[in-house]
Order: C-alpha cells, then sequence, then structure tokens
C-alpha cells in the first residue's frame, strides 16, 4: 500500500489541485467522492469540481443541527451550479433512541454523549456515503489545527480503507479568500462574523481575534478530545 500510495503522491506532487483532483478521478471512475460542510475551504473544491464538471460525487452529512446559514450555502449552490448534492442523513430509529433516552442535548453532558451523538449524526452516515469508494477528497488545510499540520495532503485512511485526498491542505486561509473573492463564490456568512470552522450549530461558536481556527468547536472539552471522529488521527 504505501508504494501505491507514493506513486500517486509523485504524480500529483506539482499538480494544481483541480488537476489533481480531475487526475484521482480518471484513476478512480465512479469511486471518488468529496465530503462538503459548506465551509469555504469545501465551496472552493465545490467550485472547481462543479465549473469543471469532474466526475466526482458530492456529498454532505446532513446532521440536523447546522446552522440556518449553512442550508442557505447549500441551497444557493445548487441553484448556482445545478449539480447535485448527495445528503447522508442519520438513522432515524438510532436518533430517536438517543433523544429519547437522553434529550436533545446531551452532547453538552459529557465526552461520551458527544461521541455518541457524532457517531449518530457523522460517523454512521459518512460510512455509507464512502462505501464502494477508492478515494475521499476533502477540504481539510494543514494550518486547521495542530493535529493537521503533520498530516500529508494524500493519505491511506485505515479506518475506511481508502485514500483520502485533500487538495488545497498547503493553500492559507488568503489564499482560500482570494479565491473565493476572484471566483464569486457563494460562502457561508458566519466566516465574516469570527467562524473560522463551522460544524453543528449547538457544538460551534465564535472564537476570538488570535485564537485557535478550532477553538469554537466543542469548546467545552479538552483540546485533546476535539476531533469528532470524522478525521481519525494518528
Ligand atoms: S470536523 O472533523 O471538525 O467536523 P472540519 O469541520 O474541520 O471537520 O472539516 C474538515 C472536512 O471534513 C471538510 O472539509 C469536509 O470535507 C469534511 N466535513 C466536515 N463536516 C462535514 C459534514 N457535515 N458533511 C460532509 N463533510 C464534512
Ligand atoms: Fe452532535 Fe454536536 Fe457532534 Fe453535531 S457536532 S453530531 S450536534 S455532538
Amino acid at each position: 500500500m504505501k508504494a501505491y500510495l507514493e506513486e500517486i503522491a509523485a504524480q500529483i506532487k506539482d499538480m494544481e489541485p483541480v488537476e489533481a483532483i480531475a487526475y484521482l478521478a480518471e484513476l478512480f471512475p465512479g469511486q471518488i467522492t468529496f465530503s462538503t460542510s459548506f465551509g469555504w475551504e469545501d465551496q472552493v473544491i465545490t467550485d472547481m469540481i462543479f465549473k469543471n464538471d469532474l466526475p466526482v460525487k458530492v456529498f454532505t452529512l446532513e446532521t440536523g443541527r447546522l446552522f440556518p446559514e449553512t442550508y442557505y450555502v447549500w441551497n444557493r449552490t445548487l441553484e448556482i451550479y445545478q449539480k447535485p448534492i448527495h445528503a447522508y442523513h442519520p438513522d432515524a430509529i438510532a436518533l430517536e433512541e438517543l433523544v429519547l433516552k437522553k434529550g436533545p442535548n446531551s452532547f453538552y453532558e459529557s465526552v461520551e454523549n458527544r461521541k455518541q451523538c457524532c457517531n449518530i449524526r457523522k460517523i454512521v452516515p459518512l460510512k455509507r456515503a464512502l462505501a464502494g469508494n477508492k478515494c475521499w477528497v476533502t477540504g481539510i488545510r494543514a494550518e486547521q489545527s495542530l493535529n493537521r499540520t503533520d498530516m500529508a495532503n494524500l493519505e491511506w485512511d485505515e479506518q475506511n480503507q481508502l485514500l483520502k485526498f485533500h487538495p488545497i491542505f498547503f493553500w492559507t486561509l488568503d489564499e482560500v479568500k482570494a479565491y473565493i473573492r476572484k471566483n464569486n463564490i457563494v460562502y457561508n456568512t458566519l466566516h465574516d462574523k469570527g467562524f473560522p470552522s463551522i460544524g453543528c450549530a449547538p457544538c460551534t461558536r465564535a472564537v476570538r481575534e488570535g485564537e485557535d481556527f478550532r477553538a469554537g468547536r466543542w469548546w467545552w472539552e479538552d483540546q485533546s478530545k476535539k476531533e469528532c471522529g470524522l478525521h481519525a488521527t494518528k
């Protein structure tokens, strides 16, 4: 697996993000998928995929707890590009049981409860979204958190048994913003209100000037526990 990964990594090393996505789409026809949370990194990649008609399936994990602003961006994106975005919802029975037993906001009570909610609303639907694919494209950037600086832009995802590619991994936030401006892309207005990273509404808040990118995610928890399991860290 390592040699295979290195071979592909060498091929895409000097490519622009859009070229690299196109290359991987050709390598894995019908088996490459992009996950969007409608944050600005994801809007950049969505634009690359849709504008260039790249054969990459775009999906989102519809947790049911997203911000109104996120639904607005989602809908505008559909209107602008006229391309499908697949939504994966949590299993209705599992969610009904959770809410019956623990109420709608159990995630504030313990890390265990929070992980259970993320598991039902994100991880299980993610497994369905990734099934049958060989390559998963994300909007992760190295700058976003300490955990992420030591990742590579192309990696083997042991948990999901596929390649994971982050096309704008090396971009700075300024580069992301410049692309958005230049191409006049619709983006989540929460980014202008102190939200660098946007997840579910009850679990995301604004950060202060100078605070870490991810300080507003699950802010009541320990720094070390703040990944939801979508992106396992080593
Ligand atoms: S998270 O692990 O903290 O939730 P983050 O918000 O940094 O992730 O986003 C990183 C990447 O994960 C996004 O670029 C996107 O590819 C994917 N992602 C995060 N949340 C979702 C979601 N609700 N639906 C689909 N993809 C998501
Ligand atoms: Fe549940 Fe919060 Fe995780 Fe969203 S981020 S799935 S609301 S615990």
